[in-house]
């Protein structure tokens, strides 16, 4: 407990956030990465006054970033409210700020006792100085409402996360509407699809069909075998069943009596759950350690954050500018795997790289062109000929800011 106390002290303070990770997940070291404090820009007394940001685990410009999630995100409401005292799984999205909602999303729920699949039931509590935010690692302890407590662990790599709640029953669901859920348990997997688009509201008619085959697959692969494992569709739990397909669908898995920790690792993937099983084998292979995946995404950021070194800067201005330059490198998300990526806009699979979640709208948000027209070569790749053009622009227009205030 030493060290949850410390990193409150240390908050309440305004000094460094460098200790607030367990040592195991402060490699390699970085004075950037120390100060990006992910909780920044999620407050705001209505949904559209907050920044929208949301304290999720991935590498910079990630397909998937996963977070604890605390209320049913939509067109404008973010998974993640720092105010909220219940978490009701952990959810891989692929929206690092508020947007136009989700897409193909999946959820992990560890939990004890019954299965409960509905949002509203599967709360659980949670004090917010058991939790520890970083770009490469995120816990929590979760109480499990029946004497229980669950210390849940989290980090990810672009495709997939590694989240290891040490705890007797698990709960895995895939998110509701039109999922099929079918489950491996000789393998300990559940595989599944998710078709839901929330931004499907915006798409115009004319080329609302083009995105027609639109998924998002997954394959969770747990370290201990399954006890026990059936579907839920619509709140009604179908014990012993392997494969379904239809709306309002979540598959599950119980462990063996006395299992006090389980792994889970989650490839995920838009082309299909062949795609997602190889993603996960390529990113998080069997046997990789939590701290292994959580050391090589804090690299990732490191390499990014450390270009920039601030001289004569408090402690709090760190903090302020390599938590806004972290939110720079959110958007564009890549979209390729294993050399391939699906588009929505001729519903294809094409060969190639490719990212996508670009926007002048939200640049204040995830994402700052300049830095990444000038910084960041690995990205420009989907956008050759706009860039040099698109980058005057937006310093033109900053240039225009500063003039004018
Ligand atoms: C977070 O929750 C608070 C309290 O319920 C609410 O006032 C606020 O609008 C929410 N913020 C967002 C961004 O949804
Ligand atoms: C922001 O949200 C509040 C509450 O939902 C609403 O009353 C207000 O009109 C919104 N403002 C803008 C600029 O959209
Ligand atoms: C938890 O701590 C964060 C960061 O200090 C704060 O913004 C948030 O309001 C707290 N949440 C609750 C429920 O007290
Ligand atoms: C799910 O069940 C509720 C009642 O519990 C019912 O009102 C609703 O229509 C059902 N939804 C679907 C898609 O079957």
């Amino acid at each position: 407990m030493s060290k949850i106390s410390a990193f409150l002290v240390l908050l309440s303070s305004g000094l460094s956030l460098a200790s607030k990770c367990p040592p195991s997940f402060s490699i390699p070291k970085s004075d950037a990465v120390d100060h990006v404090n992910p909780l920044i820009g999620n407050g705001g007394d209505t949904p559209n006054g907050s920044g929208g940001m949301i304290p999720s685990t991935a590498p910079p410009f990630a397909m998937t970033r996963w977070v604890a999630q605390t209320h049913q995100n939509y067109v404008s409401v973010t998974p993640y409210n720092h105010t909220a005292s219940t978490i009701h799984g952990f959810q891989g999205t692929h929206q690092p700020a508020i947007w136009m909602g989700e897409s193909g999303q999946v959820v992990v729920v560890p939990g004890t006792g019954s299965v409960k699949s509905k949002f509203e039931d599967r709360g659980l509590r949670f004090s917010n100085d058991t939790q520890i935010t970083s770009p490469s690692y995120y816990r929590v302890e979760l109480d499990t409402g029946d004497g229980g407590r669950i210390l849940a662990e989290q980090s990810a790599t672009s495709r997939r996360p590694r989240d290891p709640p040490p705890l007797p029953i698990s709960l895995p669901t895939s998110h509701i509407r039109s999922a099929a859920s079918p489950s491996t348990p000789a393998r300990r997997e559940i595989t599944g699809s998710n078709s839901e688009r929330q931004d499907w509201i915006i798409t115009p008619t004319s080329i609302a069909q083009n995105a027609r085959n639109f998924k998002g697959y997954f394959c969770a692969r747990f370290d201990a075998p399954f006890a026990k494992f059936g579907v839920i569709q619509n709140g009604s739990e179908i014990p012993g069943t392997q494969t379904r397909t239809g709306s309002l669908l979540s598959a599950y898995a119980r462990f063996p009596a006395g299992t006090r920790k389980v792994n889970v690792r989650v490839g995920v993937s838009f082309i299909s759950v062949d795609q997602a099983r190889k993603n996960l084998d390529a990113e998080i292979a069997n046997g990789v350690a939590l701290e292994q995946t959580a050391r090589r995404t804090r690299a990732a950021w490191a390499e990014k954050l450390d270009r920039i070194q601030l001289e004569g800067a408090s402690e709090a201005d760190k903090e302020v500018f390599y938590t806004a330059f972290f939110h720079t490198l959110q958007y564009p998300y890549e979209q390729d795997e294993g050399g391939r990526y699906y588009s929505g806009y001729d519903n294809r699979v094409h060969q190639g790289k490719s990212y996508t979640g670009y926007s002048i709208w939200d640049t204040f948000r995830g994402e700052t062109n300049p830095f990444h027209d000038y910084e960041y070569e690995d990205v420009e790749i989907s956008r050759h000929s706009a860039r040099p053009a698109h980058a005057k622009a937006c310093v033109a227009k900053a240039y225009c800011v500063a003039h004018f205030v």
